[in-house]
C-alpha cells in the first residue's frame, strides 16, 4: 500500500497565479485582440499549451507584436520594455509580481539617493534584466561573493537581491560588505516563497521512500526543489506529467512524497496523485491530499 503525501507547500506561487489570472481574464475580455505574453508566461510547457489553446500567443520580443496585448510576466522587465509598448500603443497589462516590483523600485531608489548599487542575483535571469533596467543599468550585478573581489566599494554601498535568492547567501555577501564601507543600504527583496517551498520538500524527502518533483524540465526553481530532495539520499525524480512515472519505481515504496515547483498547476499535481492511489485501488489509502483541499 503506498501512502501518498503532498508536501504543504507546492505548486503555484502567489505571483503565478496572479500572472495566470490576468492573462486568463484578458484573454475572456478580448476575444477580438491579439493577445502576446512577451516570453513563455512561467516555465510550464503544459501551461503554455493550455493558454495557447485560449488563443494567448508567446512573443519572444515586442518586434513580433504589432497590435493588441502585450502581458508582462511575472518576472517583470526593463522601464525601456513597457515604454516600447507604449510608443507601438499596445495594451499593456502589467503582470509583474508585486514582490518584483519592489526590487525595482528599491533598485532604483538607491541610484536615486547616490548608492553605488549591487543586485545580488543572476544576470541572465530576465527577472534580474528587469531590475538592471529599473537601476537605468547602473547597478552592478554580483552573481556570487567572490564576484566582490573585482569591485572597488565605495563608502554609500546599497544592496537588492533577486526574489528567488536564498537568504542564507545573501547574508553572507552583505556581512562581506558591512564592515569595508562608511554606510550600507540593504533591501531585503528575497521572497519567502521559495525557502518556505525547499524546506517543506527537504523535511518531506527525509520522511519517504521516494520524491516526485513536478514541474518544467526547463524550470529553475523545479530543478533546484529536486536537487535539494535527490541530497537527502531519498530516490527523486524530476518529472513534468504522471504520464513520465515508470511503475517499476515505485517497486518495494512505501511512502511517496509530492512536491511542485512554483509554476507548476494544481491539476498536473493532482494527476499524479491519482496516479498513485489507482496503484492502491481497492485499499484504503492514506493520503493527504491538500492540494485538493486549496481548491
Ligand atoms: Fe513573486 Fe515570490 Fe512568486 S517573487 S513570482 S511570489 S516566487
Amino acid at each position: 500500500v503506498l501512502e501518498v503525501i503532498t508536501a504543504e507547500e507546492a505548486g503555484f506561487c502567489f505571483g503565478v497565479e496572479r500572472a495566470i489570472d490576468m492573462v486568463l481574464k484578458a484573454a475572456g475580455e478580448n476575444e477580438d485582440l491579439n493577445v502576446y505574453t512577451l516570453g513563455p508566461l512561467i516555465h510550464n510547457p503544459q501551461v503554455v499549451k493550455k493558454l495557447e489553446e485560449k488563443n494567448v500567443k508567446v512573443a519572444s520580443s515586442l518586434a513580433e507584436i504589432d497590435s493588441g496585448i502585450v502581458i508582462i510576466r511575472s518576472h517583470g522587465v526593463a522601464p525601456e520594455i513597457i515604454e516600447k509598448a507604449r510608443e507601438k500603443n499596445l495594451k499593456i497589462i502589467d503582470a509583474t509580481c508585486p514582490y518584483v516590483k519592489n526590487a525595482q523600485k528599491y533598485a532604483s531608489q538607491l541610484v536615486d539617493e547616490g548608492y553605488q548599487t549591487f543586485i545580488y542575483g543572476d544576470e541572465d535571469h530576465p527577472e534580474v534584466q528587469g531590475i538592471y533596467g529599473a537601476s537605468e543599468k547602473k547597478a552592478i550585478i554580483i552573481r556570487e561573493k567572490q564576484d566582490l573581489n573585482s569591485v572597488e566599494l565605495k563608502a554609500r554601498v546599497g544592496f537588492v537581491a533577486q526574489t528567488t535568492k536564498s537568504p542564507e547567501s545573501f547574508r553572507d555577501i552583505i556581512n562581506l560588505v558591512i564592515t569595508e564601507v562608511k554606510e550600507l543600504k540593504v533591501f531585503n527583496t528575497i521572497c519567502n516563497t521559495t525557502d518556505v517551498r525547499q524546506s517543506s520538500a527537504r523535511k518531506l524527502a527525509e520522511d519517504v521512500d521516494i520524491m516526485f518533483v513536478i514541474g518544467g524540465h526547463n524550470s529553475a526553481n523545479t530543478t533546484r526543489l529536486a536537487e535539494i530532495c535527490a541530497a537527502t539520499n531519498t530516490p527523486t525524480y524530476h518529472i513534468e506529467t504522471a504520464a513520465e512515472i515508470k511503475k517499476e519505481w515505485l517497486s518495494g515504496k512505501n511512502k511517496v512524497g509530492i512536491t511542485a515547483g512554483a509554476s507548476t498547476p494544481d491539476w498536473l499535481i493532482r494527476e499524479v496523485v491519482q496516479l498513485m492511489n489507482e496503484e492502491n485501488k481497492d485499499v484504503n489509502v492514506e493520503s493527504n491530499e491538500n492540494v485538493e483541499e486549496k481548491e
